[in-house]
Order: C-alpha cells, then structure tokens, then sequence
C-alpha cells in the first residue's frame, strides 16, 4: 500500500520501508560466504534467485579469511554454502569439520569422485565446480618452447634469472607445488623448488596477470598462472592486453609425464547451515548446465560436468591437453611439507 504521505516524500526510501518487513517474514534465503573473486559470478548468483526465488546474501573474503570467520563463528555462524577456490583449501575447512556431507544422486553423477571431498556414507564433504589448470607462460622471442615444457624445467639452470611467480605460500602455488610432492616425492620436490628459487628474476610479488605482464615487458621471460587469467586477457578488446598476449607463448607442462596440474574452484554445505535445504538446492545449480557453461563462457574455467558445450574462444583455441590423474585431495594432505620446504629453501 501507498499512503498518499509516502507519495510526498521520496518513493524510494517508502519503498524500502514498506517492503523490508515483507522481505523478513517470508523471503527464502541463502547465506553464501564466497572466495569467488570474479565479477563475471553476479549473473550465476542472479540466474539462481531467478529460478528458485531465493535469495543470496553473499559475504565476500578470500579462502583463509573465510575458513577463519566460520570458526570464529562457530554453530551461531549464518552461512549455508561456501565457495572457496583451491583444492587445498577444501581439504583444510573439511578435515576442521567446517563442512557437512550433502548425499546427492545428482551431484554424484555430474561431478568426477576426484574432484568431490571425502564420503563416509553420508555424503561428500564438498564438491568440485569448475577446473583451471596451473600453465607456464614464456615470452615467445627470448624462451625456447622446448626449455619450459615441464614443471621440472622451471628449476634447470638453463633458465636462471627468467622465472618469475606470485608468492610461493599462494594457495595456487601451495596446491601446484602438493601436486608436484605427489608425482615426484619430497625430496625431489625440494631439489626442484630450491633451484626454482636459484632462477628467479625477481622476488616473487604480484597476482598471476603480473606475471604476464612482466614475461611480456622482458621483466622475466618465465611464469606460471592459472588459465582463465591468460583467457581473459585473450579475450579483451584491450590493445595493452593484446599486444601482451602476443608476447607470450602458453605451454601445458607434463604432456609427456603426469600431466598438467588443475585445480579446483569447489562448494561445500556449511557445517551449521541455517538453511540447508537451499544450500542443497544451490550445489545442485551450480552443477547444472547452464551453471556450468556459466563458469566457462563467464570466467574462463572448465566445467567439471562432462558433455557442457564450450563456446569460449579462448579455451578453444588453447585445445586440448593431458591433465594430471591425482584425487585432487592430496593437494592438502601435502600442504604441511610444502610449506615448510619453501621455508628451508627461502621461497617467499
Ligand atoms: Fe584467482
């Protein structure tokens, strides 16, 4: 109702007024805590209030900051799904007992056993949505294809001074560096870090699209970045994208050994889940098919559920390639030890 007293002071703020008692008393919600950093995701978060008229209330942090306020939080904590954007990550927040098991007959036939949580009977812990797999990018008039084909080349004293990375305790690095632990060992991990170490051009700093940019510049003529970073540069009508995308060459690593190293972007219903019911419903969206094809046409990711149609450029034309066969858990199991090597062997 519209009191002729609203209609003379601002509509708006009436409008507000008159339906936030509404909103309270019978809306559907639920409470997303999200590690999700793409601007690109308001139209998967939208698409879903649209289908089933809940709404999401989205808290937006990155993966520590999250798994750290769900403990603070405790059995008061609001949050029904939690997305977070690294295997490793998963595995943390599920063996802290942040999540519950969700048993679904739809999400154990769309997405791969190696890419879902643990299942006690009850359920997996949390699943796997999207795919990006850990690339080497190499500027194109100074590298050698052949010099970078492989993780373990990024070590060879071949190409000292050329490597540049984000951070070694990135979780992108931590789950790439777990994943080399488990084809390699840790002995062989920690020789290999060390010399990676020993190529540096520089300390490492920055996100993964600097690392790009800085192969392309001549700053460093190696990096390693996730794909949909190099995607969506290719993808940008920007000329400054353009012209550092044809800089640098890509190359998927191992296709003569293990494979690449792909991670994960992964759900999980929230151990204290107000509103389980809708945090059950939302999983299941995200692995629908136009959810799926969200996360490849809107953030340049693979989708976890086979047979999705691809229509990305850029992931069509970067083709296709051999990844890594490892349950995508071990990541985590082997987190402790990375870290402390990267201790021992001064990577920042
Ligand atoms: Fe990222």
């Amino acid at each position: 109702m519209f009191t002729p007293r609203c209609a003379a002071i601002a509509a708006l703020t009436c409008l507000t007024a008159l339906a936030a008692p509404l909103a309270t008393a019978q809306d559907k919600v639920l409470n997303l805590y999200s590690a999700r950093h793409y601007q690109t995701d308001e139209a998967l978060y939208a698409d879903f209030t649209k289908a089933t008229g809940i709404k999401i209330n989205r808290v937006d942090a990155d993966d520590a900051g999250i798994l750290t306020r769900l403990k603070s939080e405790g059995a008061s904590s609001p949050a029904d799904v939690i997305l977070l954007v690294d295997a490793a990550r998963l595995w943390r927040a599920e063996t802290e007992g942040l999540f519950q098991p969700v048993k679904s007959k739809l999400l154990e036939a769309r997405i791969p056993a190696g890419l879902r949580g643990a299942d006690t009977g009850q359920g997996s812990s949390w699943f796997g949505v999207s795919t990006r797999a850990r690339v080497v990018v190499y500027n194109k008039t100074s590298v050698k294809r052949d010099d970078v084909d492989t993780y373990e080349e990024l070590a060879d004293p071949k190409n000292k001074g050329k490597v540049c990375t984000r951070s070694g305790s990135h979780p992108y690095n931590l789950s790439l560096f777990g994943s080399v632990m488990e084809h390699l060992g840790p002995q062989a991990t920690e020789t290999w870090l060390q010399g990676m170490v020993g190529n540096m051009a520089r300390a490492p700093k920055g996100g993964d699209t600097d690392q790009i940019k800085a192969v392309a510049t001549g700053e460093c003529q190696i990096a390693v970045t996730n794909t949909y970073y190099l995607a969506r540069m290719m993808r940008s009508g920007k000329p400054d994208d353009q012209q550092v995308i044809d800089k640098v060459g890509v190359v998927f690593p191992n296709q003569q050994s293990w494979g690449t190293h792909v991670n994960i972007a992964g759900a999980a219903a929230a151990k204290f889940a107000p509103n389980r019911a809708a945090a059950v419903q939302f999983l299941e969206y995200l692995a629908s098919d136009s959810a799926q094809a969200y996360f490849a046409d809107g953030n340049n990711e693979w989708p976890v559920v086979k047979g999705v149609n691809l229509t990305n450029p850029a992931l069509t034309a970067m083709g296709a390639f051999k990844s890594e066969t490892i349950p995508i858990s071990v990541v985590g199991m082997n987190q402790g030890k990375v870290q402390q090597i990267l201790d021992r062997v001064g990577y920042k």
